[in-house]
């Protein structure tokens, strides 16, 4: 039984040891940047069976919109619904307090790189939509051509 949680500061480091169990998702610096987000930040976690499996941190860019960071779930996790039961949180926790578009940027397909093949597929899945691509973002390494999709959230 899946259990999401807002998270603490005494989950940050477990969150940075999740990021890292990703090495074809995300590039060396990733983990301090999860780190310098943190504080910025709102970030959820999963739970199984008291261990923290999987999270999302959202930043709010104003007071109706927000944008998921980053989420990551432990590799050996994937495909178990933790992910999926994080972005349902995390939309209808923002929904309630008064968000109305949500973004995600992620490896646009164009870059051809199989392992974001899923991640893509994840997105769209649930409920996001491709509203640009930008390469180079500036920020992003140059070659990855960056998606914007984005989600109305319902109140
Ligand atoms: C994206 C991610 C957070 C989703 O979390 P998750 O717990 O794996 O997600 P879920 O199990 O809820 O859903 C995964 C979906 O992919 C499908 N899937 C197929 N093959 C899969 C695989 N090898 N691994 C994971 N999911 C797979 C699942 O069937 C499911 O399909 P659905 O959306 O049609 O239900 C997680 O896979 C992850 O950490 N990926 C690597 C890092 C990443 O890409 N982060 C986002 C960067 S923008």
């Amino acid at each position: 039984m899946d259990a999401i949680r807002l998270a603490g500061r005494k989950d940050l480091e477990r969150c940075v040891e999740i990021v890292r169990t990703l090495p074809d998702y995300f590039t060396p610096d990733v983990p301090d940047k999860v780190r310098s987000d943190w504080t910025r930040c709102a970030t959820w976690v999963g739970e199984r069976e008291d261990r923290v499996l999987g999270m999302v941190m959202v930043e709010r860019r104003s007071a109706k919109t927000a944008e998921i960071l980053w989420a990551a779930v432990q590799a050996e996790h994937r495909g178990g619904g933790l992910g999926t039961a994080l972005v349902n949180e995390v939309i209808g926790a923002l929904g309630r307090e008064g968000v109305e578009l949500l973004e995600v940027k992620t490896l646009d397909e164009s870059a051809d790189y199989e392992p974001y093949v899923v991640t893509v597929a994840f997105w769209e899945r649930r409920g996001f939509f491709k509203l640009d691509v930008i390469n180079p973002l500036p920020g992003w390494h140059p070659g990855n051509p960056c998606a914007i999709y984005v989600q109305a959230l319902h109140r």
